[in-house]
C-alpha cells in the first residue's frame, strides 16, 4: 500500500537529525516531560502539529520578495482582501495575526458570563478563549463521533436533533461549526449537515459562525465521501459551505499553507466593525492585523492553493496511509482516516496506565524517546476530565514529509507496540491554569 505520489518536487531542504538514544533520553528529562519544549532541532520527525508548520511554494516565496509593508493600505493587503473574496464570497474580511486572535474578538462581541454555545466540537484555544469570558460550552457531535469504528464518513457532523432540542428550551449565544473538527478527529462536516444547522440556527435567531481553518481539506471530503457534490469542485464546495453562516473565522497556518496568519468575517455590517474597533486595540491596523506583509502575501497565495484537488488527494492520502498503517500494527485509530492527521486512540493497548498517569502522553513521549518521532497526546491531559478519548495525535504538516519519513514513523511505532506493555505513566507537578498542556511539567510514575 503507498499513498498517492507527491505532486511537487523538492527546491530546498532543511538538514533533520536523529539524536542518539543517550541524548533523547536527557532531552526528554530537561523539557520535564513536555514535549512542546523540545526544540525542534532534536526532533527527527516533527509531527506535533500541522499549524504553520507546512512548506511554502515557490509563488509563495516569490510572492514574499514582492510585499508591501505599510502600516495602511498596503498592496498586499489588497491581494489577501481579493484572494479571501475568491476563496470564500466574502468582500470585508478582517486579518488577524493566527485563528485564537479572532476567537478572542468573537468572544468578546458574542459572549458574557453564563452565554451558553454549542458546536460539534470546539477546538482547546477556542474552548479556552470563550470560557475566559464565561461561556458555557457544549459539544454535540452525532453520537458516531464518539466511537473509533468506520460508521459514518462525516464524523464531525453535528447531532441536528440535540440542535433543535436544545435551541427550542434555551437561550443560545453561538453555535459554532468547525470545520474539520480537529479534536474529534479531523473528522469533516458534510456540506448538507451545516446547510441544516444552518436553517434550524435561522429559525431560533441564532447566529451560527464556521471554524474553517481546514476546510478546504472538508471541502474535498464532501466531494469525496457526499455523491451529491462528486462533480462540484472543491473550490465551488468551498464557496457553497461559506453561504451557510453569520460569520467565519480561519487559522490560515492550516488551509491558507501559511507559516502564520488568519481572518475572521462576521457578515452583521454592525458586527463586523465591532470586530475591526477590537482588532485595532489587540491586533494592529485592519490592513494587516498583526502580520507583516510577507505574512499576508504567503497566505495570499498559499489560500487559493489550498484548493488544487491533486495536492488534496495527495494530503488526505498521506493521512490515511499513516492512519490504516497504525491500525495493521495493532494500534488503535480513529477511523474513517481524518484530514490532516492519524490519531491512535491508546485506552485498549495500554489499559495498565491508568488516565490520571495519561496513557495516550506515554505514547507520545515514547515516539520520542524511541525514534525521536514528535507528537502530541489529545486526552486526559489536554482536556482534562471532558476527554473523550485518549488520543494520540500524528499530525503531518502540509507539502513537507515524504512517504519514507511516513515509514520511519510507523517502524517507530511499530517497535512500541511490541513493548508497549512496559510503558509507564506520568503525573503533573506543574499546570498553569489555562491551556495546561502547553506549559505542564511532569515526571514519570
Ligand atoms: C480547529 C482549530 N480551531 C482553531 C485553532 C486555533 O488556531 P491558531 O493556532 O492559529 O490560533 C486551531 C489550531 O490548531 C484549530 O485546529
Amino acid at each position: 500500500m503507498r499513498h498517492p505520489v507527491e505532486p511537487f518536487r523538492i527546491k530546498t531542504v532543511e538538514r533533520i537529525k536523529l539524536p542518539d538514544r543517550e541524548e533523547r533520553e536527557k532531552i526528554l528529562r530537561e523539557a520535564k516531560y513536555n514535549l512542546f519544549k523540545i526544540p525542534s532541532e532534536k526532533v527527527f520527525i516533527d509531527l506535533l502539529t500541522d499549524s504553520g508548520t507546512g512548506a511554502l511554494s515557490q509563488e509563495q516565496w516569490g510572492a514574499i520578495m514582492v510585499a508591501d509593508e505599510a502600516y495602511a493600505g498596503p498592496r498586499s493587503w489588497f491581494k489577501l482582501k481579493d484572494a479571501i473574496y475568491e476563496f470564500s464570497g466574502f468582500d470585508d474580511p478582517i486579518p488577524v495575526h493566527q485563528g485564537r486572535a479572532a476567537e478572542k474578538i468573537i468572544a468578546s462581541i458574542y459572549l458574557y458570563e453564563g452565554a451558553k454555545v454549542l458546536s460539534n466540537t470546539l477546538f482547546d484555544t477556542t474552548r479556552a478563549n470563550f470560557e475566559k469570558v464565561g461561556a458555557i460550552i457544549y459539544d454535540i457531535p452525532i453520537k458516531e463521533a464518539y466511537t473509533l469504528e468506520e460508521n459514518h464518513p462525516f464524523k464531525g457532523n453535528i447531532d441536528l436533533e440535540k440542535l433543535e432540542d436544545i435551541l427550542r428550551r434555551e437561550n443560545v449565544a453561538l453555535v459554532v461549526m468547525v470545520m474539520t473538527n480537529n479534536t474529534g478527529g479531523g473528522q469533516p462536516v458534510d456540506l448538507d449537515n451545516l446547510i441544516s444547522a444552518y436553517e434550524i440556527c435561522k429559525r431560533y435567531n441564532v447566529p451560527l459562525i464556521i471554524d474553517a481553518c481546514r476546510i478546504s481539506e472538508n471541502s474535498y471530503f464532501v466531494k469525496k465521501r457526499n455523491p451529491k457534490y462528486s462533480n462540484w469542485e472543491v473550490k465551488d464546495i468551498i464557496k457553497e459551505s461559506f453561504k451557510y453562516c453569520d460569520g467565519a473565522f480561519m487559522s490560515a497556518k492550516k488551509d491558507g499553507l501559511s507559516n502564520m496568519g488568519g481572518f475572521l468575517f462576521l457578515k452583521d455590517p454592525e458586527k463586523n466593525l465591532r470586530a475591526k474597533e477590537l482588532l485595532i486595540l489587540w491586533e494592529g491596523f485592519i490592513h494587516y492585523g498583526g502580520l507583516s506583509g510577507r505574512d499576508i502575501e504567503s497566505f495570499a497565495v498559499g489560500l487559493l492553493e489550498s484548493r488544487d484537488e491533486r495536492y488534496l488527494e495527495y494530503r488526505v492520502g498521506q493521512v490515511e496511509y499513516l492512519t490504516r498503517k497504525l491500525k495493521e500494527i495493532g494500534w488503535d485509530v480513529m477511523l474513517p482516516p481524518g484530514g490532516h492527521a492519524a490519531y491512535v486512540e491508546v485506552s485498549r493497548a495500554l489499559k495498565h496506565i491508568p488516565k490520571e498517569n495519561f496513557p495516550a502522553h506515554s505514547l507520545a513521549v515514547e515516539m520520542y524517546r524511541e525514534g525521536a518521532v514528535r507528537v502530541v497526546e489529545v486526552g486526559s491531559l489536554m482536556f482534562k476530565d471532558k476527554a473523550k478519548f485518549e488520543f494520540v495525535r500524528f499530525a503531518i504538516p502540509r507539502r513537507t514529509y515524504t512517504q519514507s519519513h511516513l515509514d520511519y514513523v510507523i517502524d517507530v511505532a511499530a517497535r512500541i507496540y511490541e513493548k508497549r506493555e512496559s510503558l509507564r505513566g506520568y503525573k503533573i507537578i506543574y499546570e498553569p491554569p489555562y491551556l495546561r498542556h502547553f506549559l505542564a511539567e511532569l515526571e514519570m510514575v
